[in-house]
């Protein structure tokens, strides 16, 4: 996690710097930092809190310079505090560093070469800056200490260095984290996402994992860490600035809501042919032709929409299908049948539990795709193939229409293997789709009612249950997610029918208890929950779809395709945490200790 940029040029560096952390503060926000360097020396400036803080604090100087580095932080060695804040120095003050990532050997690092420096805070980060100064006042070339440096790190890094003693070079490296030197004209600029910097260049140049990069104000020469010098071609980035603004919306979160319907038909265009079939890549489609077993591989919201992913492809395309935790698929590896295709569905494409697993199955020599809403990303260059999901930037740090995307993405795919094997179903996903745009909408328009019952249910809770059965369970476990993330009530989603078995004892008088009943062939059962739950004093809410509707239900559903349901039926789950996180008095868009692109395992 964290988020690192950097600036050289001949502007005044601060602006571009914070800009540029306000747009990566998604990536973790307990501290912040940034390093300018003048003829004066480097200006350093830090707080424990967010990018707000740090541009006060910038703003009561008035130096003027137009080389920087920049880090947002999002803690994993060392609490949130001033003096772990980067960036971080070396003892002499010449050489400064921000990193983004998890040095593995950061203590052997300290005890080979550093037994005799005194460290200023808990980080594995100062370890690196002080390790360079170290290898360069043996060697006498900057250059050379921060190659052999990162030589002998393990573990993940992205960082961008500068020299108190050249204001023309910023020294950047990579290993697993993510990292882009953005080209310019007259300036260049280093970023983990080129979000961040966007509103200065479009063109970008991506590092491998083991290369650095020296970054002057007219020049980028990329490097292996042998020296040996790489060529490589920048590619544009497509995202239209505005994308990523949040225009009139007061949060990030409610405007990603609503963009879904919009997301909808973007996918329909993207997956669509000229003879209004669907549009797959030919090598994915030979894939699931050929796997006997697919894995799906993801986590947190992601891990829920590949929970209704296997039902599509087992229901529609016959296809065999597990889904695993990212994080726990090292330790309870399944006997992996003789064609696994391994499916990894990210958002960022980062994450780095499911680029863990990647790794390893591609040591086995297993083939691999990624469905993923940033392209460039780790998860998709490293993967076989990859699905774009076209959901556009998504900012708030809790997941919503990229979890529609994938579900949407997933049923194409499903439809397509299906056809591919010439199985018989009664299924268009594309014209599917198109109604479920246009349900969304409809959804959408009905925030008052929603906001009513996120006030009712959720102002005063302390806990809350969902409970759903067949693809409704699903769909509550992203709810009760969604709650707990942004509003921090403790929530859970059940399936309906587990109830009896144990959890129906923590329902007391007004505990309350949404249920999704959006399935005709469980409608009796889910209902039959909801009298048991009520009974025992619960708080009941039924949502319900169009045609299963029974009096007293508290929303209705416009109907879609059974198997479709998910993607509306999550439409008011995500708008009942956003009202309750809001009631709430929560950060909606950047919830505690949370950030969205989870990059350390
Ligand atoms: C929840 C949320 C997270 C992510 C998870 C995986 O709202 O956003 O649970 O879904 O961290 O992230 P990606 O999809 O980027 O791999």
């Amino acid at each position: 996690m964290c988020g690192i940029v950097g600036y050289i040029g001949n502007n005044n560096t601060k602006e571009v710097l914070l800009n540029g952390l306000e747009k990566l503060e998604y990536r973790g926000y307990d501290s912040a930092g940034i390093a300018t360097l003048n003829d004066d020396g480097i200006n350093l400036f830090k707080v424990k809190g967010r990018i707000a803080a740090l541009r006060s604090k910038v703003e009561t100087d008035d130096s003027f310079a137009t080389m920087g580095i920049g880090h947002t932080r999002w803690a994993t060695h060392g609490a949130p505090s001033e003096e772990n804040a980067h960036p971080h120095q070396s003892t002499t003050q010449r050489f400064t560093i921000v990193h983004n990532g998890v040095i593995e050997n950061y203590k052997d690092v300290r005890n080979e070469f550093l037994g005799d420096v005194t460290l200023h805070s808990e980080t594995d980060t100062e370890i690196i800056v002080q390790l360079i100064e170290k290898l360069y006042q043996e060697l006498g070339d900057v250059v050379q200490a921060f190659r052999e440096a990162i030589a002998l790190l393990k573990g993940s890094y992205a960082v961008a260095l500068i020299d108190a003693e050249d204001q023309d070079t910023i020294y950047v490296a990579k290993n697993k984290s993510p990292l882009l030197v953005g080209l310019g004209d007259g300036f260049n600029v280093v970023a983990s996402d080129s979000m961040a910097t966007l509103q200065v260049t479009d063109r970008y140049m991506e590092l491998e994992d083991k290369e650095i990069i020296i970054v002057s104000r007219d020049n980028v020469e990329l490097q292996k860490l042998d020296g040996t010098v790489v060529e490589r071609e920048p590619f544009t980035v497509e995202i239209d600035a505005t994308d990523i603004e949040k225009g009139t919306y007061p949060h990030f979160m409610l405007k990603e809501i609503d963009e879904q319907p919009f997301v909808m038909r973007k996918i329909i265009q993207e997956y669509q042919d000229e003879n209004d079939e669907i549009k797959l890549d030919e090598q994915v489609r030979q894939a699931m032709l050929e796997t006997d077993r697919v894995y799906i591989i993801a986590a947190g919201t992601s891990f829920h929409a590949g929970l209704v992913g296997k039902q599509f492809l087992e229901n529609i395309a016959n296809v065999p299908v597990e889904v695993h935790i990212a994080s726990e698929f090292s330790y309870n590896m399944p006997l992996l049948s003789e064609k696994p295709l391994f499916v990894f569905i990210s958002q960022s494409g980062e994450t780095a539990d499911s680029r863990s697993v990647l790794v390893k199955i591609k040591e086995l020599g297993h083939p691999s795709l990624t469905l993923t809403n940033v392209p460039g990303s780790t998860l998709s260059r490293e993967a076989d193939y990859t699905l774009h999901l076209h959901a556009g930037p998504e900012i708030a740090v809790a997941s919503t229409k990229a979890y529609t995307a994938q579900i949407a993405v997933l049923a194409i795919l499903a439809v397509d293997t299906a056809k591919a094997k010439r199985l018989s179903f009664d299924f268009n996903p594309l014209q599917e789709l198109a109604i479920v745009a246009n349900a969304m909408e409809g959804l959408t328009d009905q925030k008052e009612i929603i906001e009513e019952i996120a006030r009712d249910f959720f102002t005063e809770t302390r806990n809350a249950f969902y409970i759903g059965r067949g693809l409704d369970y699903f769909v509550v476990q992203e709810a009760s997610l969604k709650l707990k993330e942004i509003s921090y009530i403790q929530a859970e989603g059940f399936a309906g029918g587990e109830l009896k078995h144990g959890t129906i004892a923590l329902i007391e008088d007004g505990t309350p208890v949404i249920a999704l009943a959006t399935q005709e062939s469980v409608n009796l059962s889910i209902r039959g929950n909801v009298q048991e739950v009520a009974a025992r004093g619960a708080k009941t809410c039924v949502i319900s779809m169009k045609g299963l509707e029974q009096e007293g239900d508290t929303l209705v559903l416009p109907h879609v395709h059974e198997l479709l349901t998910p993607l509306v039926s999550v439409v008011p789950m995500q708008l009942l945490a956003y009202y309750a996180a809001l009631h709430r008095d929560c950060d909606v868009d950047k919830p505690r200790n949370l950030a969205k692109s989870v990059t350390v395992e």
